[in-house]
Protein backbone atom coordinates (compact mmCIF):
# COMPACT_ATOMS: atom_id res chain seq x y z
CA UNK A 1 0.00 0.00 0.00
CA UNK A 2 1.25 3.51 -1.17
CA UNK A 3 2.03 6.26 1.40
CA UNK A 4 -0.67 8.26 1.86
CA UNK A 5 0.40 11.69 2.37
CA UNK A 6 -1.33 15.38 2.23
CA UNK A 7 -0.91 17.10 -0.93
CA UNK A 8 2.11 19.69 -2.01
CA UNK A 9 1.33 23.44 -0.31
CA UNK A 10 1.56 24.82 -3.80
CA UNK A 11 -1.53 22.68 -4.88
CA UNK A 12 -3.69 23.13 -1.29
CA UNK A 13 -6.19 26.16 -1.88
CA UNK A 14 -6.20 28.73 0.88
CA UNK A 15 -9.30 27.81 2.30
CA UNK A 16 -12.89 25.58 2.72
CA UNK A 17 -16.36 25.67 2.79
CA UNK A 18 -19.61 23.46 2.46
CA UNK A 19 -21.30 25.57 0.02
CA UNK A 20 -25.02 25.91 -0.91
CA UNK A 21 -27.17 22.13 -0.34
CA UNK A 22 -23.81 20.72 1.03
CA UNK A 23 -23.75 22.89 3.79
CA UNK A 24 -27.54 21.36 4.28
CA UNK A 25 -26.09 17.81 4.12
CA UNK A 26 -23.02 18.47 6.46
CA UNK A 27 -25.52 19.91 9.20
CA UNK A 28 -28.02 16.91 8.80
CA UNK A 29 -25.28 14.28 9.27
CA UNK A 30 -24.04 15.95 12.19
CA UNK A 31 -27.48 15.93 13.51
CA UNK A 32 -27.78 12.23 13.02
CA UNK A 33 -25.91 12.05 16.37
CA UNK A 34 -26.42 12.26 19.87
CA UNK A 35 -25.03 15.46 21.65
CA UNK A 36 -21.30 15.29 22.73
CA UNK A 37 -20.85 12.47 19.78
CA UNK A 38 -21.02 14.88 16.67
CA UNK A 39 -17.41 13.15 15.61
CA UNK A 40 -19.09 10.06 14.57
CA UNK A 41 -19.89 12.34 11.44
CA UNK A 42 -16.11 12.44 10.77
CA UNK A 43 -16.77 10.14 7.39
CA UNK A 44 -19.30 11.36 6.04
CA UNK A 45 -18.76 15.23 6.12
CA UNK A 46 -14.93 14.50 4.48
CA UNK A 47 -17.01 12.54 1.51
CA UNK A 48 -19.11 15.43 1.23
CA UNK A 49 -15.99 17.52 1.31
CA UNK A 50 -14.67 15.29 -1.87
CA UNK A 51 -17.74 15.84 -3.90
CA UNK A 52 -17.73 19.33 -3.08
CA UNK A 53 -13.80 19.93 -4.18
CA UNK A 54 -12.96 16.61 -6.02
CA UNK A 55 -10.50 15.81 -3.68
CA UNK A 56 -9.90 15.70 0.23
CA UNK A 57 -7.78 19.55 0.61
CA UNK A 58 -5.75 20.09 3.93
CA UNK A 59 -8.65 23.43 4.56
CA UNK A 60 -11.58 20.61 3.98
CA UNK A 61 -9.97 18.37 7.03
CA UNK A 62 -9.13 21.54 9.28
CA UNK A 63 -12.90 23.05 8.57
CA UNK A 64 -14.18 19.55 9.18
CA UNK A 65 -12.22 18.94 12.32
CA UNK A 66 -13.58 22.36 13.58
CA UNK A 67 -17.13 21.96 12.35
CA UNK A 68 -16.83 18.64 14.77
CA UNK A 69 -14.82 20.02 17.81
CA UNK A 70 -12.20 17.08 16.95
CA UNK A 71 -8.30 17.16 17.41
CA UNK A 72 -6.85 17.75 13.79
CA UNK A 73 -4.88 15.09 13.87
CA UNK A 74 -8.17 12.46 14.72
CA UNK A 75 -9.07 14.06 11.29
CA UNK A 76 -5.77 13.25 9.45
CA UNK A 77 -5.78 9.78 10.91
CA UNK A 78 -9.35 8.86 8.96
CA UNK A 79 -8.56 10.75 6.28
CA UNK A 80 -5.08 9.55 5.46
CA UNK A 81 -6.32 5.89 6.30
CA UNK A 82 -8.93 5.28 4.01
CA UNK A 83 -7.72 4.76 0.21
CA UNK A 84 -11.87 6.23 -0.50
CA UNK A 85 -10.66 9.49 0.47
CA UNK A 86 -8.25 11.39 -2.66
CA UNK A 87 -5.35 13.43 -1.05
CA UNK A 88 -4.30 15.10 -4.40
CA UNK A 89 -6.27 16.30 -7.10
CA UNK A 90 -7.59 13.43 -9.70
CA UNK A 91 -9.19 13.39 -13.23
CA UNK A 92 -12.48 14.98 -13.19
CA UNK A 93 -14.25 12.35 -14.62
CA UNK A 94 -12.76 9.22 -13.36
CA UNK A 95 -10.25 8.21 -10.95
CA UNK A 96 -9.38 4.34 -11.44
CA UNK A 97 -8.72 2.44 -8.67
CA UNK A 98 -7.32 -0.84 -9.74
CA UNK A 99 -7.48 -3.63 -6.68
CA UNK A 100 -3.86 -5.35 -6.88
CA UNK A 101 -4.46 -7.66 -3.99
CA UNK A 102 -3.51 -11.54 -4.64
CA UNK A 103 -7.50 -12.65 -5.45
CA UNK A 104 -7.07 -9.86 -8.14
CA UNK A 105 -3.80 -10.42 -8.89
CA UNK A 106 -4.16 -13.66 -10.01
CA UNK A 107 -7.17 -12.96 -11.77
CA UNK A 108 -5.68 -10.28 -13.94
CA UNK A 109 -5.10 -6.87 -12.35
CA UNK A 110 -1.72 -6.61 -14.01
CA UNK A 111 -3.50 -5.99 -17.20
CA UNK A 112 -5.55 -3.86 -15.87
CA UNK A 113 -3.24 -1.54 -14.72
CA UNK A 114 -1.25 -1.87 -18.14
CA UNK A 115 -4.60 -0.42 -19.65
CA UNK A 116 -4.29 2.49 -17.27
CA UNK A 117 -0.99 3.32 -17.81
CA UNK A 118 -1.66 3.16 -21.71
CA UNK A 119 -5.03 5.10 -21.89
CA UNK A 120 -4.19 7.60 -18.81
CA UNK A 121 -0.77 7.81 -17.47
CA UNK A 122 2.58 6.08 -16.63
CA UNK A 123 2.35 6.85 -12.78
CA UNK A 124 -0.45 6.44 -10.74
CA UNK A 125 -1.32 9.58 -9.09
CA UNK A 126 -0.62 11.73 -12.79
CA UNK A 127 -3.73 12.62 -14.46
CA UNK A 128 -3.62 12.63 -18.15
CA UNK A 129 -3.34 15.63 -20.66
CA UNK A 130 -6.78 17.30 -20.07
CA UNK A 131 -6.73 16.26 -16.32
CA UNK A 132 -9.99 14.20 -16.55
CA UNK A 133 -8.53 10.80 -16.20
CA UNK A 134 -6.16 9.17 -13.26
CA UNK A 135 -5.21 6.02 -11.66
CA UNK A 136 -3.84 4.28 -8.80
CA UNK A 137 -3.55 0.58 -7.35
CA UNK A 138 -5.41 0.18 -4.18
CA UNK A 139 -5.45 -2.59 -1.83
CA UNK A 140 -8.72 -5.15 -1.28
CA UNK A 141 -12.00 -3.33 -2.15
CA UNK A 142 -13.83 -6.71 -0.48
CA UNK A 143 -15.08 -7.85 -3.97
CA UNK A 144 -12.77 -10.67 -4.42
CA UNK A 145 -15.46 -13.15 -5.79
CA UNK A 146 -15.45 -11.20 -9.19
CA UNK A 147 -12.08 -10.33 -9.34
CA UNK A 148 -10.80 -8.37 -10.62
CA UNK A 149 -11.95 -4.92 -10.35
CA UNK A 150 -11.52 -1.60 -10.53
CA UNK A 151 -13.48 1.33 -8.17
CA UNK A 152 -14.35 4.20 -9.73
CA UNK A 153 -15.60 6.97 -7.43
CA UNK A 154 -18.24 5.41 -5.67
CA UNK A 155 -19.00 2.41 -7.95
CA UNK A 156 -16.92 -1.00 -8.22
CA UNK A 157 -17.19 -2.85 -11.60
CA UNK A 158 -16.17 -6.15 -11.51
CA UNK A 159 -15.20 -9.33 -13.83
CA UNK A 160 -13.15 -7.42 -15.67
CA UNK A 161 -10.77 -7.81 -18.77
CA UNK A 162 -8.64 -5.16 -20.50
CA UNK A 163 -10.86 -4.81 -23.26
CA UNK A 164 -13.49 -4.43 -20.97
CA UNK A 165 -11.90 -1.63 -18.64
CA UNK A 166 -10.92 0.29 -22.14
CA UNK A 167 -14.03 0.68 -23.11
CA UNK A 168 -15.75 1.63 -19.70
CA UNK A 169 -12.38 4.49 -19.53
CA UNK A 170 -13.65 5.69 -23.15
CA UNK A 171 -16.90 6.25 -21.31
CA UNK A 172 -16.17 8.16 -18.90
CA UNK A 173 -13.99 10.40 -20.71
CA UNK A 174 -16.72 11.03 -23.02
CA UNK A 175 -19.02 11.76 -20.27
CA UNK A 176 -21.35 9.08 -20.41
CA UNK A 177 -20.05 7.31 -17.25
CA UNK A 178 -23.29 7.47 -15.26
CA UNK A 179 -24.09 5.23 -17.95
CA UNK A 180 -21.84 2.57 -17.44
CA UNK A 181 -22.75 -0.55 -15.67
CA UNK A 182 -21.67 -0.57 -12.43
CA UNK A 183 -20.82 -4.43 -10.64
CA UNK A 184 -20.10 -7.73 -12.41
CA UNK A 185 -19.36 -6.97 -16.79
CA UNK A 186 -20.22 -10.46 -17.13
CA UNK A 187 -23.51 -13.01 -17.02
CA UNK A 188 -23.23 -13.21 -13.34
CA UNK A 189 -25.55 -11.40 -10.92
CA UNK A 190 -23.80 -10.39 -7.91
CA UNK A 191 -21.61 -12.86 -6.65
CA UNK A 192 -23.75 -15.50 -8.27
CA UNK A 193 -21.91 -18.12 -10.13
CA UNK A 194 -21.15 -17.07 -13.68
CA UNK A 195 -24.08 -18.04 -15.97
CA UNK A 196 -26.77 -19.09 -12.95
CA UNK A 197 -27.05 -20.90 -10.18
CA UNK A 198 -25.67 -24.28 -10.50
CA UNK A 199 -27.08 -25.56 -7.36
CA UNK A 200 -30.11 -26.17 -5.38
CA UNK A 201 -32.00 -25.66 -9.11
CA UNK A 202 -35.47 -28.40 -7.90
CA UNK A 203 -37.58 -27.29 -5.24
CA UNK A 204 -38.19 -30.42 -2.73
CA UNK A 205 -41.93 -31.05 -1.40
CA UNK A 206 -41.98 -33.00 1.75
CA UNK A 207 -44.90 -34.44 1.62
CA UNK A 208 -46.70 -34.37 5.22
CA UNK A 209 -47.59 -38.15 5.49
CA UNK A 210 -43.87 -39.03 4.31
CA UNK A 211 -42.37 -37.42 7.27
CA UNK A 212 -44.49 -39.04 9.74
CA UNK A 213 -43.45 -42.55 8.48
CA UNK A 214 -40.17 -41.43 7.20
CA UNK A 215 -36.70 -42.72 8.29
CA UNK A 216 -35.81 -38.74 9.44
CA UNK A 217 -38.18 -38.90 12.55
CA UNK A 218 -36.64 -42.10 13.56
CA UNK A 219 -33.10 -40.96 13.06
CA UNK A 220 -34.46 -37.84 15.21
CA UNK A 221 -35.36 -39.85 17.93
CA UNK A 222 -32.57 -42.36 18.13
CA UNK A 223 -30.52 -39.06 18.01
CA UNK A 224 -32.48 -37.73 20.84
CA UNK A 225 -32.24 -40.89 22.90
CA UNK A 226 -28.55 -41.52 22.30
CA UNK A 227 -27.53 -37.79 23.66
CA UNK A 228 -29.41 -38.66 26.91
CA UNK A 229 -27.42 -40.80 28.78
CA UNK A 230 -29.95 -42.67 30.88
CA UNK A 231 -28.11 -42.56 34.05
CA UNK A 232 -26.68 -39.07 34.29
CA UNK A 233 -29.63 -36.93 32.51
CA UNK A 234 -29.96 -34.01 34.89
CA UNK A 235 -34.02 -33.67 34.04
CA UNK A 236 -36.71 -32.62 36.55
CA UNK A 237 -37.85 -36.34 38.26
CA UNK A 238 -40.98 -36.72 36.03
CA UNK A 239 -38.86 -35.88 33.08
CA UNK A 240 -36.02 -38.63 34.56
CA UNK A 241 -38.89 -41.29 34.97
CA UNK A 242 -40.14 -40.90 31.75
CA UNK A 243 -37.03 -40.74 29.97
CA UNK A 244 -35.54 -43.99 31.60
CA UNK A 245 -39.10 -46.09 30.33
CA UNK A 246 -38.53 -44.63 27.07
CA UNK A 247 -34.79 -46.29 27.25
CA UNK A 248 -35.67 -49.10 28.97
CA UNK A 249 -38.67 -49.90 27.02
CA UNK A 250 -37.59 -53.19 25.14
CA UNK A 251 -36.49 -55.12 28.06
CA UNK A 252 -39.09 -53.27 30.57
CA UNK A 253 -42.06 -54.38 28.30
CA UNK A 254 -40.59 -58.41 27.73
CA UNK A 255 -40.38 -57.81 31.86
CA UNK A 256 -43.87 -56.91 31.65
CA UNK A 257 -44.92 -59.52 29.00
CA UNK A 258 -43.24 -62.57 31.42
CA UNK A 259 -45.08 -61.43 34.15
CA UNK A 260 -48.37 -60.71 32.53
CA UNK A 261 -47.52 -64.79 30.81
CA UNK A 262 -46.88 -66.04 33.92
CA UNK A 263 -49.82 -64.17 35.78
CA UNK A 264 -52.75 -64.93 33.23
CA UNK A 265 -51.81 -67.05 30.19
CA UNK A 266 -53.95 -67.19 26.99
CA UNK A 267 -54.81 -70.91 26.11
CA UNK A 268 -53.61 -70.39 22.35
CA UNK A 269 -53.21 -74.16 22.54
CA UNK A 270 -56.52 -76.50 23.00
CA UNK A 271 -56.42 -78.13 26.63
CA UNK A 272 -58.04 -80.86 24.34
CA UNK A 273 -54.55 -81.40 22.02
CA UNK A 274 -53.03 -84.66 21.82
CA UNK A 275 -49.77 -83.18 22.63
CA UNK A 276 -50.42 -81.87 25.57
CA UNK A 277 -48.45 -83.51 28.43
CA UNK A 278 -50.52 -85.83 30.86
CA UNK A 279 -51.75 -84.34 33.90
CA UNK A 280 -51.83 -85.68 37.65
CA UNK A 281 -53.48 -85.79 40.47
CA UNK A 282 -51.50 -83.04 42.99
CA UNK A 283 -49.49 -85.35 45.13
CA UNK A 284 -49.21 -85.38 48.59
CA UNK A 285 -45.69 -83.48 48.24
CA UNK A 286 -45.54 -81.56 44.52
CA UNK A 287 -42.16 -80.71 43.51
CA UNK A 288 -40.94 -76.88 44.03
CA UNK A 289 -41.16 -76.26 40.41
CA UNK A 290 -39.79 -73.13 40.79
CA UNK A 291 -36.58 -74.27 40.65
CA UNK A 292 -36.54 -74.88 37.37
CA UNK A 293 -35.04 -71.43 36.01
CA UNK A 294 -37.52 -69.08 34.42
CA UNK A 295 -40.41 -71.00 36.88
CA UNK A 296 -41.72 -67.98 38.89
CA UNK A 297 -44.68 -68.68 41.39
CA UNK A 298 -47.38 -67.82 39.11
CA UNK A 299 -45.72 -70.07 36.43
CA UNK A 300 -46.20 -72.58 38.95
CA UNK A 301 -49.71 -72.05 39.74
CA UNK A 302 -50.32 -72.45 35.90
CA UNK A 303 -48.43 -75.18 35.48
CA UNK A 304 -50.05 -77.21 38.40
CA UNK A 305 -53.60 -75.87 36.69
CA UNK A 306 -52.16 -78.19 33.89
CA UNK A 307 -51.35 -80.91 35.94
CA UNK A 308 -47.60 -81.20 36.07
CA UNK A 309 -46.63 -80.93 39.55
CA UNK A 310 -43.38 -82.85 39.50
CA UNK A 311 -39.65 -82.54 37.88
CA UNK A 312 -40.56 -85.98 36.73
CA UNK A 313 -43.52 -85.05 34.65
CA UNK A 314 -40.75 -81.65 33.11
CA UNK A 315 -38.24 -84.16 32.41
CA UNK A 316 -40.03 -86.74 30.10
CA UNK A 317 -41.49 -83.88 27.54
CA UNK A 318 -41.11 -84.69 24.46
CA UNK A 319 -40.36 -82.05 21.68
CA UNK A 320 -44.46 -82.20 20.91
CA UNK A 321 -45.07 -81.68 24.38
CA UNK A 322 -42.50 -79.06 24.83
CA UNK A 323 -43.37 -76.95 21.93
CA UNK A 324 -47.65 -77.55 23.27
CA UNK A 325 -46.74 -75.81 26.82
CA UNK A 326 -44.41 -73.46 25.20
CA UNK A 327 -47.73 -72.44 22.65
CA UNK A 328 -50.02 -72.49 25.89
CA UNK A 329 -47.86 -69.92 27.57
CA UNK A 330 -46.61 -67.98 24.54
CA UNK A 331 -42.99 -68.57 25.30
CA UNK A 332 -41.63 -68.50 21.92
CA UNK A 333 -39.30 -70.86 22.83
CA UNK A 334 -38.31 -70.04 25.93
CA UNK A 335 -38.58 -73.28 27.23
CA UNK A 336 -36.13 -75.13 25.14
CA UNK A 337 -33.74 -72.04 25.57
CA UNK A 338 -33.50 -72.75 29.16
CA UNK A 339 -33.44 -76.25 28.82
CA UNK A 340 -36.55 -77.08 31.37
CA UNK A 341 -36.17 -80.76 30.05
CA UNK A 342 -32.22 -80.93 31.20
CA UNK A 343 -33.09 -79.22 34.95
CA UNK A 344 -35.78 -81.19 35.66
CA UNK A 345 -34.03 -84.27 34.88
CA UNK A 346 -31.01 -83.55 37.23
CA UNK A 347 -33.83 -82.30 40.05
CA UNK A 348 -35.61 -85.21 39.64
CA UNK A 349 -32.38 -87.86 39.71
CA UNK A 350 -30.78 -85.91 42.71
CA UNK A 351 -32.54 -82.86 43.99
CA UNK A 352 -30.54 -79.59 44.51
CA UNK A 353 -26.93 -81.55 44.82
CA UNK A 354 -27.48 -82.81 41.17
CA UNK A 355 -28.47 -79.46 40.04
CA UNK A 356 -25.06 -78.42 41.08
CA UNK A 357 -23.14 -80.83 39.72
CA UNK A 358 -25.00 -80.59 36.37
CA UNK A 359 -25.01 -76.54 36.15
CA UNK A 360 -22.13 -75.70 38.23
CA UNK A 361 -24.95 -73.10 40.23
CA UNK A 362 -27.46 -73.48 42.81
CA UNK A 363 -30.80 -73.71 41.43
CA UNK A 364 -32.75 -70.26 41.68
S1 LIG B 1 -8.61 -8.88 -3.95
FE1 LIG B 1 -9.49 -7.51 -5.29
S2 LIG B 1 -11.37 -7.09 -4.40
FE2 LIG B 1 -10.44 -8.38 -2.97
Amino acid sequence: MSVRRLAQESVQPASFAFKGGMKGEAKKWIAKYPKGREQSAVIPLLMLAQEQEGWVTKAAIENVAEMLGMPLIRVLEVATFYTQFQLQPVGTKAHIQVCGTTPCMLRGSGELIRVCKEKIHAEPFHTNESGTLSWEEVECQGACVNAPMVMIFKDAYEDLTPERLAEIIDEFEAGKGAAVKTGPQIDRVFSAPEGGALTLKTEITVKPGKTAKGAAPKAAAKAEAAKVPPAKAAKPKTAAIETSKAIKGPKAEAKKSAAKNEAAPVALASLDDKNRPAAIAKPAQPDDLKLISGVGPKLEGVLNGLGIFTFAQVASWKKAERDWVDGYLKFKGRIDRDDWVKQAKALAKGGRDEYVRVFGKEPR
